[in-house]
């Protein structure tokens, strides 16, 4: 128990008793049975430190300090909490990120991390971290460098309530959804909240995972990347299209995301290579600037690449696949050109593709996903069927913390995936998180082939789940 917690208890026991009986209070060995029935704050400054430091120059903290000094890796401070039972909690960590947007680790007794975000900001805020499944007895909540360089003050810790039903619509966004679309659409609904899909980036990697498993993944993401016209220019040929129709004619689901090379502006140089032209720091490619006017030229680019793309989409049309379609992934992050301009660029060409491809080029065979989880980034419910999250935590957690700020963000109406995840998530953890993920796309190369973020027993463990929905398991879901 941290000496927070015994002041804590002990006011309360000073407040039931009279104030008389306040100064005996600190040498009381009172032992609660659950100290976090109710909800608790602890001090960050009472927790045990390991590379960082209390600091108290930044005004408006709680306690009589907190906690900064998060530099190396493995920097953290480690809070010792104790549960009664075994219990499903809301954790909130109350942070200062004054040296802009930060992110930061929370592990759970040495095992699952999660990732949460700290938005830029000069004073402490109390920021939703997610939920933690605490141990009955004795838990360790480490809150662990990550980018480092911000300060906490505290977490409170909360039992969760339990999850109520979703009431996810009944239609995709798009009225003339065709069949195959309307099929997969119904089907997803299905089986939301009652079971995962399991799914995996690249072909060749889920048939890897099949050697590894003996499952193979249900759905297979591919990129549309080779077929952006700045990219073709340069000799490249796409695969995606045919890798996608092999998977879909195994029964199997599809999910296309798309890495789109800058039309023009690439830098093409030593350190900025060409065909790394959908980063930000590769190109001088303006989308705020492209988009100002209808007949500027580099609005006639991007229109030219939507119509190239809409080539490939329309072969997938006529080969009857369906796809969960996520264009301009990872927006708010900034580091591809399409986010690079903030929100409202980025929301606008969403908005160009969407009417470009449904109404100009009658593609009618996308389930649109939408993978920002910051509310000013989102494109709005009119064009949106299922939201999503990129995310990198290794541990094989359930990622809750996401999963919930999508449930906000989609008020329970939308589905709700893990479109790219660096580790595949366990599946008893996702079950106790209700972190009812839709999907996990487990990313390809240096991470589904690597242990540290997914180890051959874990990827057995998840793929031979009941929980976990595999290509074997998934026969026949145009029919269901
Ligand atoms: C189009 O974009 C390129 C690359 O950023 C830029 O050099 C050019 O000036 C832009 N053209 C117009 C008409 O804005």
């Amino acid at each position: 128990m941290t000496r927070t917690l015994k002041y804590f208890l002990c006011g309360i026991v000073a407040l039931a008793a009279g104030a008389n009986a306040a100064p005996s209070c600190p040498a009381s060995t009172t032992t609660p049975t659950d100290p976090v029935a109710t909800g608790q704050t602890f001090e960050a400054e009472d927790a045990v430190l390991s590379g960082t430091v209390v600091d108290t120059a930044q005004t408006g903290f709680t306690g009589t300090g907190y906690v900064t000094g998060f530099e190396d890796a493995t920097d953290k401070v480690t809070f010792i909490v104790d549960s009664a039972t075994t219990k499903l909690y809301d954790l909130s960590i109350r942070a200062a990120a004054i040296y802009g947007d930060k992110r930061t680790s929370v592990v759970l007794n040495g095992g699952a991390s999660s990732e949460v975000f700290f938005a830029a900001g000069e004073t402490f805020a109390d920021v939703p971290a997610g939920q933690l499944l605490l141990n009955e007895g004795s838990n360790t909540i480490d809150i662990v460098s990550n980018w480092g360089w911000y300060l906490i003050d505290s977490i409170t810790i909360t039992p969760s309530a339990t999850r109520p039903a979703h009431q996810i619509n009944a239609a995709p966004v798009n009225a003339a959804a065709d069949t195959n679309a309307k099929a997969l659409y119904t089907y997803l609904r299905s089986i939301y909240g009652k079971k995962i899909l399991s799914g995996q980036q690249e072909l060749s990697y889920a048939n890897w995972i099949a050697e590894q498993t003996g499952k193979t993944p249900a759905l297979v993401s591919v990129d549309l990347m080779d077929y952006s016209p700045s990219r073709v220019e340069r000799g490249t040929k796409g695969t995606a299209v045919e890798e996608a129709i092999e998977h879909s004619n195994r029964g199997g689901l599809v999910s296309v995301l798309w890495h789109w090379n800058a039309p023009t502006g690439l830098y093409d140089t030593e350190e900025h290579k060409w065909w790394s032209g959908f980063y930000t720091d590769a190109t001088d490619f303006d989308v705020a600037a492209a988009l100002s006017s209808t007949t500027n030229a580099n609005y006639t680019l991007l229109i030219r690449d939507i119509d190239a793309i809409a080539v490939e989409l329309k072969r997938l049309q006529a080969a009857n696949v369906p796809m969960l379609f996520r264009p301009l992934h990872e927006a708010e992050g900034a580091w591809f050109w399409w986010g690079a301009k903030g929100p409202e660029p980025a929301k606008k060409l969403y908005g160009i593709l969407y009417d470009r491809l449904t109404n100009h080029h009658q593609i009618n065979n996308l389930i649109w996903v939408w993978n920002s989880i910051l509310p000013e980034w989102y494109p709005g419910d009119a064009t949106v069927d299922i939201l999503s999250a990129d995310v990198y935590a290794q541990g094989n957690g359930p990622m809750s913390t996401q999963y919930n700020q999508l449930i906000e963000l989609g008020q329970d109406k939308k589905m709700i995936a893990a479109a790219e995840v660096g580790a595949a998530p366990l599946p008893d953890q996702l079950q106790a998180y209700e972190a009812h993920w839709l999907w996990f796309a487990v990313w390809g190369d240096t991470f589904i082939n690597n242990a540290d973020w997914n180890s051959p027993e874990n990827l057995k463990k998840i793929y031979t789940s009941d929980y976990v929905l595999t290509l074997d398991e998934i026969q026949g879901w145009r029919g269901a």
